[in-house]
This record gives structure tokens, C-alpha cells and sequence, in this order.
């Protein structure tokens, strides 16, 4: 199992009708490829997790890379895993609207800007996104 995690910003103006575009294709192409994840908008940054079998997000992170609605990729985090961290979503969609999401990820950000990017602090990081997604505390989809 192989987990990929990036940064990027989107184009300016992004819409809501690109947004649901990307969600829709990222959740078909996922499903065919057993591919799993969660995609966050936040202030024109994107942040995603790719979790599968590593030639499959390897591929569809080829792909992503070319996409013109978004740009500055910049991936933080790929390695070999045991586990899933996203087994029930081909690709949840967390928009941070509680004030501790979005410092969360605000922090995630600027941590990926100026460190390595230990695995750890990704990890900890996409299992308190999971498990706010779980509780329902904020709204989200998780597959449209
Ligand atoms: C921020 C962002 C996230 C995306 N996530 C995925 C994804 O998880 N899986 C996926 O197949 N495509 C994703 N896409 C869309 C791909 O870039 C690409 O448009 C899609 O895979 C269709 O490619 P194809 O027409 O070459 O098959 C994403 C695009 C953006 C901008």
C-alpha cells in the first residue's frame, strides 16, 4: 500500500461547478483504481491524500500534476504503508469551516513550507481529519 500526500494552489476564480468537476472525476477514476483519500480547499490550497497500490497513485498523482486547475505542486509526503487511512472514501472532500479545522490546516501549510515534512505530523494530522469527518461535527461530503 502507498500513500502520497501534496500541496497545491488553485487558479484563481476556481468555482464551485471545478470543484464539483474535480470531486466527480476523482471519485470514478479512484473507484476503478481502489485508489483513497480526502481532498481539503482551504483558501485556494489544495491538500490531498492518495492512498493505493503505489503504481495506481503514482499514475493518477501524474496526472493530477498536469491538471491546470491548480498549480506550485509541491509534494510533501510518499511512502510505503500497512494501512489505509481513508478506507470508506474514494476521495472524501473536507471543506474547513470550525476555527480549529482551519488552524489545523493552516498549520499543516506552513509546516510544509518550512520543515521536511516528518511523517508523523501527516499522519497525526489526516487522522484528525478523518475522525472529524467521521463525527459529522463539520459539514462535509463524503462522496458526491
Ligand atoms: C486538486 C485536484 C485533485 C484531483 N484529484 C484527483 C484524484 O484523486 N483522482 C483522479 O483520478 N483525478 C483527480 N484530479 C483530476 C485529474 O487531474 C484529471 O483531470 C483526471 O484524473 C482525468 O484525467 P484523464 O482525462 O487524463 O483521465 C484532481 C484534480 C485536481 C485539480
Amino acid at each position: 500500500m502507498y500513500q502520497l500526500n501534496y500541496h497545491s494552489q488553485s487558479i484563481s476564480g476556481l468555482s464551485p461547478k471545478d470543484l464539483e468537476n474535480i470531486l466527480e472525476e476523482a471519485t470514478s477514476i479512484n473507484g476503478e483504481r481502489n485508489i483513497t483519500g480526502c481532498l481539503i480547499y482551504h483558501n485556494d490550497s489544495f491538500v490531498q491524500i492518495l492512498e493505493g497500490e503505489k503504481k495506481d497513485v503514482l499514475e493518477v498523482y501524474k496526472k493530477i500534476k498536469g491538471d491546470k486547475r491548480h498549480h506550485n505542486i509541491m509534494l510533501l509526503y510518499q511512502n510505503s504503508v500497512d494501512t489505509r487511512s481513508f478506507t470508506d472514501w474514494n476521495m472524501a472532500y473536507h471543506k474547513p469551516e470550525d476555527q480549529f479545522v482551519v488552524q489545523f490546516v493552516n498549520n499543516l501549510l506552513l509546516l510544509s513550507k518550512l520543515s521536511d515534512n516528518s511523517s508523523n505530523s501527516l499522519t497525526t494530522f489526516w487522522g484528525q481529519v478523518r475522525r472529524i469527518i467521521e463525527s459529522g461535527s463539520v459539514k462535509q461530503q463524503a462522496i458526491l
